[in-house]
């Protein structure tokens, strides 16, 4: 827990997270000063998702992304090594790639044209000796790198933080479940289309903490979708996993089985992915998939269910803004009639004018809406369901499972677990 008095920023912490994080303070979502102290705090110090391998399959490919705020490219070298660089040029800051990808070996910058090559070197600078002079040092002038940069089951995440724990023990338990979500089949798995691109009004952590297993509003908020049967009724069976470092699961039980629709189409899919997964895990964990929702901190959220499986990026773009990239994500095995049946279920349930999508977006928005005035900036947000129902999950379940559980889906554990690591790391920042 918070320790009662350490400070973030001006503010004291109690001030923002209660002990146990079940009351967080409205600040939180629209204060500019904290905002400012989490792009340092969390988003500096933090690993965060770049893209996945499949995007950059040949030496030389290249993606352009952002950390937090900061544009990045992200390379495949002429070795075949992952390298992340901020994308702005060491001359004046222009952006040296403006393509969302690609296959380059170097980076022209638009402006005055300094070339820098895949290892972030600058290779030639238009006119040099004559505007510069002879002494002029260009191993001065590289990219600014990343200071870690690591992938796991395809998916790429980098720090700048050179003295970062490893991407395995940042990542800590969550391996187990991305394991089961993302090294079920031979083959692995690709990202499938491109990635959706879409801006909400709305903090980053809103979706962030949704996403780390708010079943509670399923019911409510997607009522219309439940209503038309294009989801089950959400009972209160299920798993709410937080796995260490802020990172969480909320899994509803038996959530394989409740692909009805797709059940049919998938049935010879699933079940050799079903045979494969129990003959690498076990019964107990091949039960377990699909994993269900959760996020990974600060800003990585991903959805494994029956139909499809997708992870995004809440960028924050300010305060009160997000840039969301949302990709779906495949097995390699599945068959191209498949993939392309996926897609659909995906685009249409969680795609920007998807119907899941549409519903929490309008909610989320109303959230920050309510928040930005005088009066609505203050006081605080309640996280206190399910209190006192946390334990172990081993005990609970017994192996393989890992992390820290409670006994029903809906519950504010995760999001607990998510604002004490907040609460953590914006603290640590003041010593
Ligand atoms: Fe890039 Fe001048 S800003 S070459
Ligand atoms: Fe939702």
């Amino acid at each position: 827990p918070v320790p009662p008095d350490a400070r973030i920023g001006s503010f004291r912490s109690g001030e923002l997270v209660n002990a146990d994080a079940s009351a967080v303070d409205r600040r939180l979502f629209v204060d500019e000063e904290l905002y400012r102290l989490e792009q340092e705090r969390i988003f500096a110090k933090c690993w965060l998702f770049v893209g996945h391998e499949s995007q950059l399959e040949a030496n030389g490919s290249f993606l352009t992304t952002t950390m937090a705020e900061d544009p990045v490219l992200v390379v495949r070298d002429k070795a075949g090594k992952l390298r992340g660089y901020l994308n702005s040029c060491t001359h004046r800051g222009t952006k040296i790639c403006r393509a969302d990808s690609g296959r380059s070996s170097t980076f022209k910058c638009p402006y005055h044209g300094w070339t820098f090559n895949s290892e972030g070197a600058l290779m030639s600078v238009p006119r040099l000796g004559q505007v510069y002079g002879e002494n002029f040092d260009r191993s001065k002038h590289s990219l600014r790198e990343v200071a870690k940069i690591d992938s796991i089951h395809g998916l790429i995440f980098a720090t700048w933080d050179p003295a970062a724990p490893t991407l395995r023990e940042y990542l800590g338990e969550m391996t187990f479940y991305l394991d089961l979500m993302l090294a079920r089949m031979e083959g692995g798995t690709e990202l499938l289309g491109g990635l959706h691109k879409w801006t909400i009004g709305v903090n980053w952590k809103i979706p962030a903490e949704n996403f780390a297993g708010d079943h509670y509003h399923v019911p409510v908020t997607h009522g219309a979708g439940v209503e038309m049967g294009y989801r089950s009724q959400l009972s209160n069976d299920g798993y709410c996993i937080h796995t260490g470092n802020g990172h969480s699961i909320g899994s509803e039980r038996g959530g394989a089985q409740q692909g009805h629709a797709v059940q049919t189409e998938y049935k010879g899919f699933m079940d050799n992915m079903r045979a494969q997964l129990v003959a690498k895990y076990g019964e107990k964990a091949a039960a377990f998939v699909p994993v269900g929702v959760g996020t990974i901190f600060p800003n990585l959220s991903f959805m494994d269910t029956a139909r499809f499986r997708t992870f995004r990026v809440w960028h924050p773009r300010g305060v009160d803004k997000i840039e969301i990239h949302s990709c779906l994500i495949v097995d390699r095995a599945l068959p191209e009639d498949l993939k392309r049946e996926v897609r659909k279920r995906y685009s249409l349930a969680f795609g920007p004018s998807g119907i899941f999508e549409q519903d929490d977006g309008d909610v989320w928005q109303s959230i920050q809406d309510s928040m930005r005035g005088r009066i609505g900036r203050q006081g605080w947000l309640n996280y206190e369901m399910g209190v006192g129902r946390e334990g172990p999950t081993v005990d609970r379940y017994g192996p393989p499972f890992v992390g820290s559980t409670s006994d029903i889906l809906m519950t504010e554990a995760n999001q607990r677990a998510y604002y004490r690591q907040w609460a953590k790391l914006m603290t640590e920042g003041d010593r």
